[in-house]
């Protein structure tokens, strides 16, 4: 089995600079994830490390972890040697000193050794700083060592930790950027096979099924869950058992994660047919107005809240002139009526997680000190990226309307926004479904990039791709 890495220097450079931002601070206590029993002991769920493991130390494989002693400068990877049944039943791999060694490691220890190595440094009154687990075993494992309840894990996370690793990891180096790309054009490709295999009759799970072929001859898997469907609505579905039948579209949400662990997340909405329907099209025009003026406002300086509330104005915009909203755009933005329509936010950070390090929080991913998110208002609040932009930060941009008629329903009872919403007509797209638009770009010291090759957005060219 060959191991996926960068060069050895890639990490060994990732760790100093995590040091240098640390200064002398006691120990990093990073861990990797562990195999993880699906319905009986040995029959797991596929393997994912940790992205911060794999930022730092890289070695995809089960049961490691790291410690960094930013006082002694030492660097010790734990880990225990394969038995021969592992040997006999899932293969061989290097010793754990020749995967250290492959990423800049001299030392390594068994496993079991983190305990000694934690609770030494926690006698001597050092800090042990670690990242919030979001695994149970991993939490188990830190109770043990840190001798506390479940519950009070929580309090050893180290802020300080979570803050130097996103500000790490949040700025892409172009040999991240180019995997991003690496994985973005795979999932154009298993959008393309998806768009051209949707015709009326078939089931969801038929395209699916396009997707993993695609991704699965290029050495990717899904980044997360596909989000294929004609209930498109439902912002995160993952029923696929609906046919398809002429006159609905598709929405189609899925990005691949490439062999380096750098993801996609794309999305398109097509007709089933060959044809969008004129009310079809009507909303898909306002909702690529809204993602084409996001993407112009691109840049750094420029915090995402003010595209994403600008996004939003547009949509309003445009759905004024469709009929289904009424009175001043701008007011209605500001009350939240639009999210009658945009439930959601207009994006979020990409890279090795699809929402890049929400592992990590998004009071530290997704907002900063000077910008926290302080609202409850339904829309907003679901907004995972807020902060001022800056190069190197990869991100989607993906607005969308969502005609959901319990919603309708939920609304219409309380009277809300009943000066800006067109009650009547929206009643009559009750069955509309939902439509989003998803790209990924890389912010620029002057504006932004699209990443991955183009993939028709524009409803002449998704209309040409179905042929
Ligand atoms: N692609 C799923 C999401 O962005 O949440
Ligand atoms: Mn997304």
């Amino acid at each position: 089995m060959e191991l996926n890495l960068f060069d050895k220097q890639v990490y060994t450079d990732r760790r100093q600079v995590l040091k240098e931002n640390f200064g002398n601070n006691g120990l990093i206590l990073l861990l990797g994830n562990d195999d993880s029993s699906m319905n009986y002991k040995d029959n797991c769920y596929p393997f994912r490390q940790d992205s911060s493991f794999l930022y730092y130390f890289g070695l995809d494989v089960p049961l490691l972890a790291a410690i960094i002693d930013t006082d002694s400068g030492e660097v010790v990877i734990f880990g225990n040697e394969l038995t021969i049944d592992d040997i006999v039943w899932t293969g061989t791999l290097p010793t754990i000193n020749e995967m250290a060694s492959m990423v800049g490691v001299v030392s390594t220890r068994p496993y079991a050794d983190i305990t000694h190595y934690v609770h030494k440094a926690l006698t001597e009154d050092r800090i042990v700083h670690i990242l919030p687990p979001y695994r149970p075993e991993n939490k188990i494992k830190l109770a043990s060592w840190f001798n506390t309840s479940l519950e009070d894990v929580a309090d050893a996370i180290s802020i300080k930790l979570i803050k130097a690793v996103i500000a790490q990891r949040v700025i892409k180096t172009p040999l991240e950027i180019a995997e991003l790309d690496k994985a973005v054009d795979i999932s154009i490709d298993m959008m393309t096979a998806v768009i051209k295999h949707s015709r009326p009759g078939i089931k969801e799970y038929e395209l699916v099924a396009k997707a993993y072929e695609v991704a699965a001859a290029n050495n990717a898997r899904l980044g997360y869950p596909a989000i294929i469907t004609t209930q498109g609505q439902t912002l995160h579905t993952h029923y696929y058992g609906n046919t398809l039948t002429q006159g609905r579209m598709v929405l189609s949400d899925i990005g691949a994660e490439n062999h380096m662990h750098y993801g996609g997340d794309l999305t398109r909405t097509f007709p089933v047919g060959n044809k969008f329907t004129t009310q079809q099209a009507e909303l898909y025009e306002v909702v690529l107005n809204a993602m084409d003026h996001a993407i112009s406002m691109l840049k750094p300086g420029t915090r995402y809240l003010d595209i994403h509330l600008a996004a939003c104005l547009k949509l309003a915009e445009g759905l004024k002139q469709a009929g289904l909203m009424k009175g001043d755009p701008a007011e209605a933005v500001e009350a939240g009526a639009h999210a009658m329509f945009f439930q959601c936010g207009l994006g979020h950070m990409l890279g090795m997680d699809t929402h890049d390090m929400e592992d990590l929080g998004e009071p530290y991913v997704g907002y900063t000190s000077e910008l926290k998110k302080e609202t409850s208002q339904f829309g907003l609040k679901s907004l995972r990226l807020g902060r001022e932009l800056e190069a190197g930060f990869v991100l989607t941009v993906e607005p969308g309307i969502y005609i959901i008629p319990e919603l309708i329903d939920r609304w219409q009872a309380e009277k809300k926004f009943t000066d800006f919403i067109n009650y009547d007509k929206l009643n009559s797209y009750r069955d509309f479904g939902g439509i989003r638009i998803e790209d990924n770009f890389l912010v620029t010291e002057t504006g932004y990039q699209l990443l991955g090759k183009y993939l028709p957005k524009q409803l002449k060219e998704i209309e040409a791709l179905k042929g």
